[in-house]
């Protein structure tokens, strides 16, 4: 089939939870292959910071999942999807500083409780579903932004 423009980077990274070796690895093969496109810096890098923050959240707490990336226009989407524990109450989670994270995720430096909001300050959509026992999922999509946006006025609520 003839791959169509969208097809060319629909790509998807599986990540292995517990994987603290490979951490990284599936965000920074989504910044090489974005980098091939000439996006605005801006937003190539929430996209980056969003995508790690998945990722080490799926190495952190999940069993295993991927991060899929496609790119629709002018907006990137990302998908990070995952089996494990899921999130009794999501709410909660979202909640700065909120973590389970185990202690040797602790001390890698991971735990602070700030990825999701992290993430979701970087997106211009973000979703997430969890179901407790089966696995999460956390939709993300990305548009450019104006500079002198919200992205560099910090802690404005947003
Ligand atoms: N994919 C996931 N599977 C299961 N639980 C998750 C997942 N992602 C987040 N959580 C839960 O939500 C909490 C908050 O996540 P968040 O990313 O904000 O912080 P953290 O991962 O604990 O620490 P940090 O991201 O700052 O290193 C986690 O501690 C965990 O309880
Ligand atoms: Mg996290």
């Amino acid at each position: 089939m003839e791959p169509t423009p969208t097809d060319r980077f629909a790509n998807r990274y599986p990540i292995l939870g517990g994987g603290f070796f490979l951490a990284g690895r599936a965000s920074g093969e989504v910044k090489r292959r974005l980098s091939e496109l000439s996006l605005p810096k801006e937003l190539l890098r929430r996209v980056v910071i969003a995508t790690y923050e998945a990722e080490m959240n799926i190495v952190i707490h999940a069993v295993s999942g991927e991060v899929a990336i496609s790119v629709e226009g002018d907006a990137i989407r990302v998908v990070a999807k995952d089996r494990g524990p899921g999130i009794a109450d999501v709410q909660e989670a979202m909640k700065l500083g909120f973590s389970t994270a185990s202690e040797k995720a602790r001390s890698l430096g991971f735990g602070a409780g700030m990825g999701l909001t992290n993430m979701q300050r970087c997106a211009d959509e973000f979703r997430i579903a969890s179901e407790v026992d089966r696995g999460t999922c956390v939709e993300m999509t990305f548009r450019p932004r104006p500079v002198d946006s919200k992205e560099e006025q910090q802690d404005d609520g947003n």
